[in-house]
């Protein structure tokens, strides 16, 4: 794996091998001192163009525990915008010498355009509505610590599919690993034509006991101009998530942040059902799984593992 820019681009085999990387890492996460030496003298540049809490500090705390030297810049404020300032930006950044460079944008596509200034390693921590490909693979890691197993598993995602990147990856993803996807939501937020990536689609939760996982998303308010729903009020009232409509044997996801008595209620978040915080602390575990691909010298005959990088 050269860069990771979608889950499109990704085969199973490469899903699974960095899935199995992260497990690896479980155990580091467990010890009083949680580093190993494996990326020492890397230099990994966060770049956020967009807020951002988990992925932004995950992407740290992963390239930290690796030993690696971590660069933050983050575009807040500034007048920095899409085509030439942005490649200015990275052509700038460049000579600071990354292996790796991390980013996320309000556009589509920036990480392909970043992909094509640099010779470093490029990470899609999300570009617009187009793909958010670590959180996929978080979400993976999560299904597979509460199931055993992806495979066979019917996942609902319900909210704002048409802005959320979140969506696309995981449509992708979920499927690649053998998971059937339903989406779920008004129709002014599910895209037309979305059937097409291989998911069905639903208007209404009448069939929400059918899911074995409830995949929750926000209303993405700042990719829309006006709201395309009568008021929170009336969506709350058919597609939140609340204790009446969780089935007692479903498991509730949520990339975050969430907003509280929107598409999840209180009871629900806070509820043993809701793995929330496991896919928090997965985060750290799948960035730390990415970077090490990325970076780490290729591999002996024998894989390495992290006994044998401790
Ligand atoms: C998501 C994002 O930024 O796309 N959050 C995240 O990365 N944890 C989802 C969101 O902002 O709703």
């Amino acid at each position: 794996m050269r860069h990771l820019l979608s889950m499109d681009a990704l085969e199973r085999a490469q899903i699974e091998r960095l899935l199995e990387r992260a497990e690896s890492f479980e155990q580091l996460a467990q010890r009083p001192v949680k580093k190993v030496p494996a990326l020492r003298g890397k230099t990994v540049l966060n770049l956020f163009f967009e807020p951002s809490t988990r992925t932004r500090a995950s992407f740290e705390l992963a390239a930290k525990r690796l030993s690696a030297d971590v660069i933050n810049f983050s575009a807040a404020g500034s007048s920095l915008e899409k085509g030439e300032s942005l490649k200015d930006t990275i052509l700038t950044l460049n000579a600071q010498q990354p292996d790796v460079i991390v980013v996320r944008s309000p556009h589509v596509g920036a990480a392909e355009l970043v992909r094509s200034w640099t010779s470093a390693a490029v990470v899609n921590a999300g570009d617009g509505t187009h793909e958010h490909p670590t959180q996929a693979l978080l979400d993976l890691y999560t299904l597979r610590r509460c199931f055993g197993h992806v495979e066979g598993l019917s996942v609902w995602i319900v909210g704002d599919v048409a802005h959320s990147r979140v969506a696309r990856s995981n449509i992708i993803a979920l499927q690649k690993l053998g998971a059937s996807v339903t989406l779920c939501g008004p129709p002014t937020l599910i895209p037309p034509g979305i059937e097409a990536l291989g998911a069905t689609v639903r208007y209404s939760l009448d069939d929400l006991h059918q899911a074995d996982v409830i995949y929750a998303l926000r209303l993405q308010r700042e990719r829309i101009d006006q709201l395309p729903l009568p008021s929170l009020r009336e969506y709350a009232a058919c597609f939140q998530i609340d204790e009446r409509r969780l089935g007692s044997r479903q498991v509730v996801l949520h990339p975050g942040p969430v907003n509280r008595g929107v598409e999840l209620s209180s009871a629900v978040i806070d509820s043993p059902q809701s793995r929330i915080g496991a896919q928090v602390q997965a985060g750290i575990l799948v960035r730390m799984a990415v970077l090490y691909e990325l970076l780490a010298p290729a591999p002996a005959p024998q894989q390495a593992n992290v006994r044998e990088i401790a």
